[in-house]
């Protein structure tokens, strides 16, 4: 179990929640048995697919869900215990949250919404010049113009900077932020995905978010937190969860990956050479794990580490690790790529490729993959 450190704003221990009774003895976790830290000043996105438990998870730290187990730390505080029934109220944790419809009050003027936590919150005593505080944060995300307006008469873009100026108002120790973009278009989305992060850098808050979105969680966090089925598949850096997936899961959820099925695997010097159905691949990148023997798993390699080259001889397959004949069935011109999809031996490999290669369906080409880009993932 790890403790919580003064470097840690959230601690979360063996966190479970169910909300059905066990049937047949079979109890069915939404969470199941996850710990991660959130480190001060950080921004954390939980990721995963729809229904492995994201929401649950934030409901959970936000207080309110009732975990079945576990401890949830924050700010050094125990704000949940499953072993002495510790269960702190939400607006008694030093969180505000922002949910995934804003949670905007129609019935209020923008300055009245944004407000509402300086009046109302868990800090409302002793606040002062409240609405001059509130016309400087509107005027931070750009909406002093709009203070007097309804907050209906907002677009979906104003509304979420309103959500999140309403949120900071409250300085909160965490902002919990729930899938906030997701009713924005693409555009917009990306636009905001870069206002947001530099609002939460500027502010230093502790930051978890959640989302579906790979791109999302990649582009704007420090550390993610990639869950599957209620439990943590792979906590990192978003670079090396795209560089040194753990798992089939994690490299097939995060960009795009060619897995291929292993037979055997047998430990080399310099890495690990996997056996599969169009040849044996050579595995020795950063992080590679090496170890005994085994059988199963998938060989990993992404469309932009496929090498092709055009080839007028043929050569027999097999001949060295990592080297293959293929022939290319579909091309796909995407402006400053040209997307491949190249059959060997009846295993379909994409590859993506500079649009200058001028290869078409129909062609055989050669393959090479650089060991360092060849990943071994036993599961
Ligand atoms: N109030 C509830 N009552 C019963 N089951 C629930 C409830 N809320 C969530 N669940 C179930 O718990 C599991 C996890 O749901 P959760 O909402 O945490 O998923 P999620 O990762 O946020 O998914 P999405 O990306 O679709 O929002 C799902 O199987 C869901 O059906
Ligand atoms: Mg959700």
């Amino acid at each position: 179990m790890s403790q919580s450190t003064t470097h840690s704003s959230i601690t979360i221990n063996e966190l479970r929640k169910s909300y059905s009774k066990p049937k047949h003895g079979e109890q069915a976790y939404a969470v199941d048995g996850i710990s991660f830290e959130v480190p001060k000043g950080q921004f954390v996105t939980l990721l995963g697919p729809s229904g492995c438990g994201k929401t649950t998870t934030l409901r959970c730290i936000a207080g309110l869900e009732q975990p079945d187990e576990g401890q949830i730390i924050m700010a050094g505080q125990t704000v949940f215990d499953g072993a002495n029934k510790t269960q702190i109220r939400p607006e008694d944790r030093p969180i505000a949250m922002v949910p995934q419809s804003y949670g905007i009050w129609p019935h209020m003027t923008v300055l009245d919404n944004a407000a509402f936590p300086l009046r109302h919150g868990r800090h409302r005593k002793g606040q002062q010049n409240i609405k001059q505080r509130t016309l400087d944060m509107l005027d931070q995300v750009g909406l002093a113009p709009y203070a007097d307006r309804w907050s209906t008469q907002l677009s979906g873009g104003q509304q979420q900077r309103l959500a999140l100026a309403r949120a900071l108002l409250s300085e909160p120790e965490v902002l919990l932020l729930d899938e906030p973009l997701s009713n924005l278009d693409a555009k917009l989305r990306a636009k905001l995905r870069l206002e947001l992060r530099a609002f939460q850098e500027q502010f230093g808050v502790t930051s978890v978010y959640v989302t579906h979105d790979q791109a999302e969680a990649l582009a704007l966090s420090d550390l993610v937190v990639v869950m599957n089925q209620g439990r943590i598949e792979q906590i990192d850096r978003p670079e090396r969860l795209y560089q040194q997936p753990k798992s089939a899961f994690v490299a097939d959820f995060i960009g795009s990956a060619n897995l291929i099925p292993v037979h055997q695997t047998s430990t080399v010097s310099d890495g690990l050479v996997a056996q599969t159905d169009i040849g044996t691949f050579l595995c020795a990148g950063e992080g590679q794990a090496t170890g005994a023997s085994g059988q199963g798993g998938n060989v990993c390699i992404r469309p932009e580490n496929v090498e092709v080259s055009a080839t007028t001889v043929s050569r027999h397959n097999g001949a060295q690790h990592n080297e293959m004949q293929g022939r290319v069935i579909g091309a796909e011109f995407l402006g400053d790529r040209l997307e491949l999809v190249i059959d060997v031996e009846g295993t379909k490999l994409t590859a993506s490729t500079p649009a200058v290669l001028a290869v078409r369906p129909g062609d055989d080409v050669s393959i090479r993959v650089s060991p360092v880009n060849a990943r071994y993932l036993a599961s």
